[in-house]
């Protein structure tokens, strides 16, 4: 069983974060989503895994490397333009040749181990076999239509649903799939879509099977989903202190504090973390906060949020929360100037005051 992880495409709705730094490797309770997804296919036993990259993919190759530090062997597969995720496949034939693979879209992440989705493919024989979450909104999402235990159609985000699930984004294959994406033809907005993909399969008498993932998964497509995604891996993360809290300071709960780290008359409520060299003073940092690495919080409040290397927020009088703040990102105060508010704010940021 080989592995094929995208870590293309465009990112257009994590901008601004997005126009420096490839979405996949947006820190997660400081670590790159897509580690992640290699801690998985390691866990997994998979050992061969090809990562897609858009053509300025130096910066995930530069961030990941050969795959060592997981015993994983990586192949970097570059796509001229994100033309779609059976595009995606298909580009990857070489690559994965007649083995069966794994599918797996590097911005999803997922509670629990794959192992179980190899083994009930590998038992049932199917020449497909998709992995389906219960949503709010299947309408973002590729939807199946299902009858007696069966997948009979599946439709790219359709207007109107036909049941409640999305097809996620960990998808199991043997090479029929090629078939598949050498048939399909763009749909309107100009992609090879992986749904299209399936449905060739269904009509062309293949088979696909189906399990739900009853757990917790998510798409990290929107700003929200990766403050929740932050969330529900800081609850499940192991407390460890390296760092330096002073006696003034209160840390209770799930806390990791890394090297160099410094915590001085603070109030720090878990599940947070705070990356190596950065001072927190005189603050207030509320759960689910990961805050990066050679960051300054000072005389402020910080709760729900992400901040990510180099931040500063100083002085800042009112409770930030929801936030995500890019790297080098700064929240200052303005006392001593007259009263208004000062903003240098890059191409399609978000400010909301009150
Ligand atoms: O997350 C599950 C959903 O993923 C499925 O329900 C949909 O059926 C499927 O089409 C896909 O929808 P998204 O709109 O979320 O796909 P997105 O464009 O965000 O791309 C998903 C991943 O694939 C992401 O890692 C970027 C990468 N990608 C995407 C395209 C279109 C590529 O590497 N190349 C591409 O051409």
């Amino acid at each position: 069983m080989k592995a094929l992880i995208t870590a293309g495409g465009k990112g257009t709705r994590l901008r601004p974060l997005t126009h420096t730094q490839n979405k996949h490797l947006l820190p997660i309770a400081n670590k790159p989503i897509l580690h992640y997804a290699l801690e998985k296919m390691a866990h997994a036993g998979i050992t061969e895994v090809g990562i897609i990259t858009n053509q300025e993919g130096e910066e995930v190759k530069s961030a990941i490397g050969t795959g060592e530090q997981w015993g994983l062997h990586i192949v970097y597969i570059p796509q001229e333009a994100p033309l779609g995720l059976a595009h995606v496949v298909k580009i990857s034939q070489d690559f994965i040749g007649d083995d069966p693979f794994i599918f797996y879209l590097g911005d999803n992440m997922v509670v629990g181990d794959l192992k179980k989705f190899i083994d009930v493919f590998e038992k049932d024989g199917s020449n497909c076999h998709l992995t389906l979450s219960k949503v709010k909104d299947p309408e973002r999402f590729g939807v199946p239509e299902l009858r007696n235990n069966r997948i009979i159609s599946i439709e790219e985000k359709p207007q109107n649903p036909k049941s409640e699930f999305a097809v996620t984004g960990i998808y199991l294959y043997d090479s029929t799939i090629f078939k598949a994406v050498n048939s399909i033809k763009p749909s309107a907005r100009g992609e090879l879509e992986i749904s299209d993909a399936h449905q060739y399969l269904l009509d062309n008498g293949y088979k696909i099977s189906y399990s739900e993932i009853t757990g917790w998964w998510k798409d990290t497509g929107k700003p929200e989903d990766v403050l929740e995604a932050n969330r529900l891996i800081l609850e499940h993360m192991e407390a460890y202190q390296k760092g330096m809290i002073d006696a003034a300071s209160n840390v209770t709960g799930n806390v990791v504090v890394e090297e160099g780290a410094n915590i001085i008359n603070s109030v720090v409520r878990g599940p947070v973390v705070i990356g190596k060299n950065t001072i927190i003073e005189n603050s207030f940092i509320g759960p689910f906060t990961s805050i990066g690495h050679n960051c300054t919080i000072r005389n402020s409040e910080v709760e729900f949020s992400i901040v990510l290397d180099r931040g500063e927020i100083l002085d800042v009088g009112v409770r930030i929360e929801g936030s995500l703040l890019g790297t080098s990102a700064r929240i200052v105060s303005s006392i001593g100037r007259p009263r208004s508010n000062r903003f240098v704010v890059g191409d399609q940021s978000l400010i909301e005051i009150r």
